[in-house]
């Protein structure tokens, strides 16, 4: 299988992962943090170290500032609820993912006042109409920093610091960048990151991660058992068990370990390097093809490996259709960001959309776009 649909998850992942995952449920996949035997004590460990490297990864100052999920919408639910309430406002985008604009459509019906601004053709958003929007009891903004559908890196940083002038709370959905663009919690003032493991930073499905700013007060998401205070009848209201109720996917952040590690290694820039190049080669041979049509801008500086297309009169899940026969795998259709498609005159069709990833090969490319003109040349 050619696998180019690493937005949905990345496939495959460092070898070293798959042996952590297998290595741990072999020998220590205790309970952490619940029992003082020495698996217990090593499964702690490994997921302190897994909050450390995550800590580095985006310069947080404690790894006890970040919280395990089971996804990157677990974490923007838990960010979401937890800071707003009825009566506040919220600014996010129209080029949002289904992890946010669910949460917020929820919130809107509860009392909270909802601003969705408009992007450009390209995914842009316009930095002065959102700073527009800001009115008195606006509480938090959220923003896609790299778009599923259209690859649109946004300027986190610009709009982290018109967040901070008015003290309002910038949360951050990484699920696209996290491991392949580089984000600093401090430098593009962020007050909440959420996070998957499972895509640009390799960990295994089932893993993923909020990382909160320390002051920031946020509502307990679900109750139970930490594995400490016990004798507490109320929630510890202290990071990270505040938000960890339950045992945590120890075999999933083990082998996440492993993905980090890999990242730091190899280096962000040259993972982001790799892919644009594939990105860049990707889209010059689909422009030579007079039907194919591409969404979105190609300024390779500002954007993430993800490219939206469609075949002249093709439906976009019949090419997907082919694609899998031939052994290529992409993902069609709305990729979960409906309002997008309002923007880019997709609302009817969807997009075929092809996501490569560091383990993508040049040849990987020419045999996509092969399959690409054999399906046009050979349509009926
Ligand atoms: N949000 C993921 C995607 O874009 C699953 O495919």
């Amino acid at each position: 299988m050619i696998y180019l649909d690493n937005a949905a998850t990345s496939f495959p992942k460092p070898k070293e992962v798959y042996r952590e995952v297998l290595y741990c449920m072999e020998n220590y996949a205790a309970n952490p943090g619940r029992s003082s035997h020495t698996m217990a004590a090593e499964a702690s460990s490994k997921i302190i170290d897994t909050r450390i490297e995550l800590s580095s990864l985006f310069n947080i100052e404690s790894p006890f500032n970040i919280i395990f999920t089971s996804n990157a919408t677990e974490a923007l639910n838990i960010g979401i609820k937890g800071v707003l309430k009825p009566g506040d406002h919220v600014i996010s985008t129209v080029i949002e993912h289904n992890s946010v604009l669910r949460p917020l459509y929820y919130l809107n019906k509860k009392g909270v006042d909802l601003s969705l601004i408009d992007v450009d053709s390209r995914g842009y958003v316009n930095i002065d109409k959102l700073k527009n929007k800001i009115k008195k009891n606006t509480r938090a903004i959220v923003i896609n920093h790299a778009s599923n559908v259209l690859g649109t890196i946004q300027d986190i940083k610009a709009i982290g610091e018109i967040a901070r002038a008015a003290g309002i709370i910038f949360i951050v959905d990484a699920s696209q960048s996290a491991g392949v663009v580089n984000i600093d919690f401090e430098r593009d003032n962020i007050d909440m990151l959420a996070i998957p493991g499972h895509k640009g930073l390799f960990g295994p499905q089932g893993t993923g991660a909020l990382c909160i700013r320390e002051g920031i007060n946020l509502e307990e998401y679900n109750q139970g058992g930490t594995g400490s205070e016990s004798l507490l009848i109320e929630q510890p209201d202290i990071l990270p068990d505040k938000f960890e109720s339950g045992t945590l996917n120890t075999p999933g952040i083990a082998g996440w370990y492993e993905g980090i590690k890999f990242i730091k290694d190899v280096g962000i820039d040259k993972i982001r390097e790799h892919e644009n190049k594939l990105v860049k080669y990707l889209v010059e041979e689909l422009m030579k093809l007079s039907y194919v049509k591409i969404y979105g801008g190609i300024d390779y500086n500002n954007r993430c490996a993800v490219v939206s297309l469609n075949l002249d009169n093709v439906d976009s899940s019949e090419v997907g259709n082919i694609l899998s026969d031939k052994g290529i795998a992409v993902r069609t259709g709305y990729h979960c960001a409906p309002l997008i498609h309002k923007i880019i005159g997709t609302y009817d069709t969807g997009t075929v959309r092809i996501s490569p990833g560091y383990f993508n090969s040049y040849r990987d490319i020419d045999n996509i776009v092969k399959g690409l003109k054999d399906i046009y040349e050979n349509r009926v």
